[in-house]
């Protein structure tokens, strides 16, 4: 087991901070890794963050990722709903991976969002906590980790 958690933001969240703010708030995706990293430093681990807007890279990185992370950390943002290579990749992996939206998609105006493919193959899922959910899906990848699951 490695010391570095891979954190991985899907299609549009590279917008973060620009897009629907009323919805995602005024954070940047900078903002997110940076608290990431603190979180991460702070108890002797590494965040190697990414984002895509492609399908395929986001397979090439979870395949990369499945072997010698703490965890992985995932946004599939709207590959949340009909990406199966994505679904199929995350089942590689050999460690906790925490599924987060920021929004709370059980809330939002359009039912679809709510239907999240990924969930039944993720440790766990974090939704409507804003940006800290990632911070807190980090803390849950430690947490994990220091008592040896
Ligand atoms: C999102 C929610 C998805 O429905 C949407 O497609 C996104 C962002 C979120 O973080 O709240 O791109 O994953």
């Amino acid at each position: 087991m490695g010391r570095t958690i891979l954190v991985l933001n899907g299609p549009n969240l590279n917008l973060l901070g620009e897009r629907e703010p009323a919805i995602y708030g005024h954070e940047t995706l900078a903002d997110v890794e940076a608290a990431c990293r603190a979180v991460a430093e702070a108890e002797g681990y590494a965040i190697d963050f990414r984002q895509t807007n492609a399908e395929h890279e986001m397979v090439e990185w979870l395949q990369a990722g499945r072997k010698g992370m703490a965890g992985i950390v995932i946004n599939p943002a709207a590959f949340s709903y009909a990406a199966y290579p994505v679904l199929d990749a995350i089942k590689l992996a050999d460690c906790p991976v925490i599924e987060v939206h920021i929004s709370n998609v059980h809330r939002r105006e359009e039912a679809w969002r709510s239907k999240s493919i990924m969930t039944q193959v993720c440790t766990g899922m974090i939704t409507g906590l804003g940006v800290q959910g990632y911070e807190l899906a980090v803390r849950h990848v430690i947490w994990l980790r220091e008592r040896g699951k």
